[in-house]
C-alpha cells in the first residue's frame, strides 16, 4: 500500500509545487515508485514535469465524474514518476463538488495503491473543495511554509482547520494522519528565517522538520526548465534539501509500517 503525502497549505506561494515535483523526483531517484497528483487547475506540477495541461484529455474531470478510473489519465514524466495531470477542468470539478463529498479522491486513488510506494498529492491553495479531497486521501500532511515571508499564521489556520473539522468529520480514515511543517526559502545569511523556524518550533516542536530548504534561484530556473532541480543540479543545495525529506520521508513510513 502506498503511502500518501499531501503538500497542503491554503496559503499560496509558500514552495506546494516546488516541494511535491522535487520530493517525487528525490524519492524516485532513490529507487521508490511514486505517483504525483496534481490537484491545482494552475497545472504547475503538470508543467513542471513537462507536460501541457490543455493537451490532457481525458481529465481528471471525466475520473471524478467517474467516467474513467484514474489509471487512464495517468502519464509517465521523464523522471521515473508517474504523474496524474491536471488540466483547465480542474474548476469545473471545484464547482461540481457538493460539501460533504471531500472523500472522492480518496476513493479514486485506492486502485492505484499497491502500485506505488509514494503518492504525493500537490493541492491548489484556498479553503475549497480540491484542497479539502487532497488532505482527506492524505496518511501525511506535509506543510510548506516560507521561513522569510510569515507563513507560521498560514500554518496554524491549516493545522486548525483540519484538526477541527476533518478529523472530527472523519475520525475514522483519518485517525492515523500525521501533519509536519517544512520550512522552504530558509535565508540562513539574515537573522529572520532562523527567528521565524525557532518561534515555530516553540509551537510545533517535533513536528517541525529539521531539513530547512534554502532560498535559491534555481528552484524558479528549475521550472523555466521544466526539470525537478533534483535532475537539474544534484549536487546543488537546493537539491540536496530535497532529498534529505525523501530520505526523512522513507525512514518515517518505514517506521509506520
Ligand atoms: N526554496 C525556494 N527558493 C526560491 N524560490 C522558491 C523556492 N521554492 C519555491 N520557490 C519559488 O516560489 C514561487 C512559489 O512556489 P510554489 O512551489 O509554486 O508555491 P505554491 O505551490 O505553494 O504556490 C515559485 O516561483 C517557485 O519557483
Ligand atoms: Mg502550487
Amino acid at each position: 500500500m502506498a503511502y500518501v503525502i499531501s503538500f497542503t497549505i491554503y496559503k499560496g506561494g509558500t514552495g506546494k509545487t516546488t516541494s511535491a515535483v522535487n520530493t517525487a523526483a528525490a524519492l524516485s531517484q532513490l529507487g521508490q515508485r511514486v505517483l504525483l497528483v496534481d490537484l491545482d487547475q494552475q497545472a504547475s506540477s503538470t508543467r513542471y514535469v513537462g507536460l501541457n495541461p490543455d493537451e490532457v484529455n481525458p481529465t481528471f474531470y471525466h475520473v471524478f465524474m467517474n467516467q474513467v478510473p484514474a489509471s487512464v489519465i495517468r502519464q509517465e514524466t521523464r523522471f521515473g514518476f508517474d504523474v496524474l495531470p491536471s488540466s483547465s477542468l480542474m474548476a469545473a470539478i471545484e464547482e461540481s463538488l457538493e460539501p460533504g463529498e471531500e472523500r472522492m479522491l480518496r476513493t479514486i486513488l485506492q486502485p492505484l495503491q499497491e502500485e506505488y510506494d509514494y503518492i504525493l498529492i500537490d493541492t491548489p491553495p484556498g479553503k475549497a473543495a480540491l484542497a479539502f479531497n487532497g488532505i482527506v486521501a492524505a496518511d501525511m500532511l506535509l506543510v510548506p511554509a516560507s521561513a522569510e515571508r510569515m507563513s507560521i499564521d498560514g500554518v496554524s489556520d491549516l493545522v486548525n482547520h483540519v484538526q477541527e473539522i476533518f478529523w472530527h468529520k472523519f475520525r475514522e480514515e483519518l485517525r492515523d494522519q500525521e501533519i509536519r511543517v517544512l520550512f522552504t526559502m530558509y535565508k540562513s545569511s539574515t537573522k529572520h528565517s532562523p527567528g521565524v523556524v525557532q518561534a515555530s518550533k516553540r509551537i510545533y516542536r517535533e513536528n517541525v522538520l529539521n531539513v530547512y530548504v534554502p532560498e535559491t534561484i534555481e528552484f524558479p530556473r528549475s521550472f523555466e526548465q521544466r526539470t525537478p532541480l533534483t535532475h537539474l543540479l544534484p549536487a546543488h543545495h537546493g537539491a540536496q534539501a530535497y532529498y534529505r525529506v525523501a530520505e526523512w520521508i522513507i525512514t518515517h513510513a518505514r517506521a509506520k509500517t
